[in-house]
């Protein structure tokens, strides 16, 4: 993927204005320096969502949900993060370059790309208005054409090479190839890759179609065919329905995940416009987190046999890493060799309804899988019981659910919680780069609960400036904090150094240079700081005040390693002199 140049970010957060672009989705109120509305990223009454023009920045006490204009747009528009930057320069008016040359080439491929599969699939339905077998084939499987409409549904005929002829006119062999709409076999020229198949077109977050699912109309094999992986169609990421499920209802609050297009479109058909499916893959990571953006409660549909049983434990292992507090997930384990598609047309949308409604906490089939697995009479069960469990629990967000689950775990394993946590090991937390020494300076405002860091002076000095980048100007030199041997002091040296390098940055344009690292999380959590409204004017006092006690930390060190340096050998007559100058105002 073609690189966007960090100063074509840094131009775009500073133009775009996120107060305008939060409130084109969402009815803020002016209240001091911010705005608030109620969260759009989770449910609640009383406005805890806060956006910052100063900073170009939001978050939420509630969820602590937070970022740029970028991520803004990433979560609640459910963008990828090149799709956020061309849809924030859309709005400025302003065009994005590529770095890492030719980047403009590039673009104008994947486009052509697209372009194809949507000639495709308007060939494949307009087919299908042509074909009563086709049409048939829908009907006798309860479809109506409102549905088959919606879902753009289409045919593809028997013809070696219908597709290639009515699309010559517009697309290369090469691309058509390229797209996957065609295939060459052994020998001869290439010919359609689908054929004789109810095609179902996949569309991205924008709607735009990026490949297709090809069902035979009878039987025979292979039943299902997909588009192969091209730029723009991942099997790992595409989630198939959930473009139609978002546009269906605009305030989405759980989503049904289950295996087949059928079931997507016969769920559909019955009322349940929510149900996505993964495309004849296992439920992976990157699907959990694109579905987390879009609702806060996901609902898994598998079958009842073994092999149902099977994919719902991965599913479960691979969703632990991501429950943090306010997600929920339930398991609904059908009959046996019986699918939603069939079990809505034979029992009604009613009693899958009332399926879904008892349908079963991720917890409880956590607990209930760890028990089935393991022989928990015998001391030696129990201790093996806990160390699947540790592994399962170590990357759990912090939080309520977590704390639960440690209790549960804990007294079936027959230890106590600390004991059973402790036997954990530890978790990668942001107190482990940096740990408590220092005493607390002034209490700044509240961070959100689960997000309460230790209040270091690094800490301190980084969140003042997040909240006012300008005030590093008045700094003077820091470089020697280079040498300082402090946890995260480093992260403090860079961002001066990058504020020193880019004066007018915006705390938006800080954070996006470290996105997706270690750093920048830490960063993010640390923007969410506010002076409290008493010490509002003394902010540049308190990042002097910080500097003062780093810089008493690295006279203190220099001191010591100077001293320690003598001892063993002569110092040359700098050194000499420099450590007379410390011993002095030591006094
Ligand atoms: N699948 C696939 N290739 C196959 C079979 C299945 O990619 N040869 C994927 C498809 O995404 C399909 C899903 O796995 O939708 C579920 O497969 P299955 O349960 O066999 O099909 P159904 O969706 O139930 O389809 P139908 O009801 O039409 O038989
Ligand atoms: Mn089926």
């Amino acid at each position: 993927m073609p690189r966007i140049p960090q100063a074509f970010i840094d131009e775009l957060l500073a133009r775009a204005d996120i107060v305008d672009l939060v409130g084109s989705r969402v009815t803020l109120k002016k209240q001091g320096r911010e705005y608030s509305a109620c969260c759009p990223f989770h449910a609640e009454k009383t406005p805890s969502f806060f956006v910052s023009p100063q900073k170009q920045f939001y978050h939420c006490f509630g969820c602590g949900a937070h970022g740029t204009a970028i991520s803004f747009l990433m979560e609640y528009d459910n963008l990828d993060f090149i799709e956020a930057v061309e849809e924030l320069a859309r709005r400025a008016g302003m065009e994005v370059p590529r770095e890492n040359g030719p980047g403009h080439q590039d673009t104008q491929k994947l486009q052509r790309l697209i372009a194809a599969q949507e000639a495709a699939a308007n060939h494949f339905s307009e087919n299908l208005r042509r074909h009563p077998e086709a049409i048939n084939y829908l009907r006798q499987r309860g479809l109506s054409g409102e549905i088959a409409r919606d879902y753009r549904l289409g045919f593809a005929t028997d013809a070696r090479d219908h597709l290639i002829r009515a699309l010559s006119g517009s697309f290369d062999e090469q691309e058509l190839l390229n797209a996957g709409l065609t295939s060459r076999g052994d020998s001869g020229p290439p010919h359609d890759r689908f054929r004789g198949r109810i095609m179902f077109p996949i569309r991205d977050n924008r709607g735009r179609v990026v490949g297709f699912g090809a069902r035979l109309l009878g039987s025979g094999k292979p039943k299902y065919l997909n588009t192969p992986e091209t730029p723009v169609f991942h099997k790992g990421q595409i989630l198939y329905g959930l473009y139609e499920a978002r546009k269906a209802s605009p305030r989405l609050e759980e989503l049904l995940v289950v295996e087949g297009y059928m079931d997507v479109i016969a769920l559909a058909q019955f009322g349940l416009r929510n149900a996505v499916a993964t495309l004849g893959t296992s439920t992976t990571r990157d699907h959990l987190e694109r579905l987390f953006r879009v609702v806060q409660r996901l609902v898994f549909c598998f079958d009842g046999d073994r092999a149902g049983h099977e994919a719902g434990w991965r599913a479960l292992e691979q969703a632990l890493p991501l429950m943090r507090d306010g997600r929920q997930i339930r398991f609904l384990f059908l009959q046996e060799g019986e699918d939603p598609d069939t079990m809505v047309r034979r029992e009604g949308p009613e009693r899958l309804h009332e399926c879904i409604r008892q349908s079963r906490p991720l917890s409880d089939v956590l607990m209930e899988g760890l028990r089935d697995r393991h022989d928990i009479s015998s001391r030696e069960g129990r201790a093996a019981l806990g160390a699947e469990a540790s592994r399962l629990i170590r990357d759990m967000p912090e939080g309520l659910l977590r704390a639960q689950i440690i209790n549960e775990l804990a007294q079936l394993a027959g230890v106590t919680a600390e004991q059973f946590e402790h036997g954990m090991g530890q978790r990668e937390t942001d107190s482990r780069e940096e740990p408590a020494r220092t005493p607390q300076p002034p209490r700044p405002a509240p961070i959100a609960r689960r997000q309460r860091l230790e209040i270091t002076p690094v800490r301190l000095a980084l969140s003042v400036l997040l909240d006012q980048p300008s005030l590093a100007r008045e700094l003077g030199d820091t470089t020697w904090l280079g040498k300082l041997n402090t946890p995260g002091v480093q992260t403090l040296a860079q961002v001066l150094e990058t504020l020193g390098q880019h004066p007018h940055l915006t705390t938006a344009g800080i954070l996006e240079r470290w996105r997706d690292s270690e750093t920048g999380r830490h960063l993010l959590k640390l923007a969410q700081w506010r002076p409290p409204p008493s010490e509002e004017d003394s902010v540049p006092q308190l990042l002097q005040d910080a500097l003062k006690r780093l810089r008493q930390q690295y006279l203190q060190q220099r001191t010591e390693d100077l001293l320690a340096r003598a001892s063993r050998a002569a110092l040359t007559d700098d050194e000499k002199a420099e450590l007379k100058t410390l011993l002095a105002s030591k006094g």
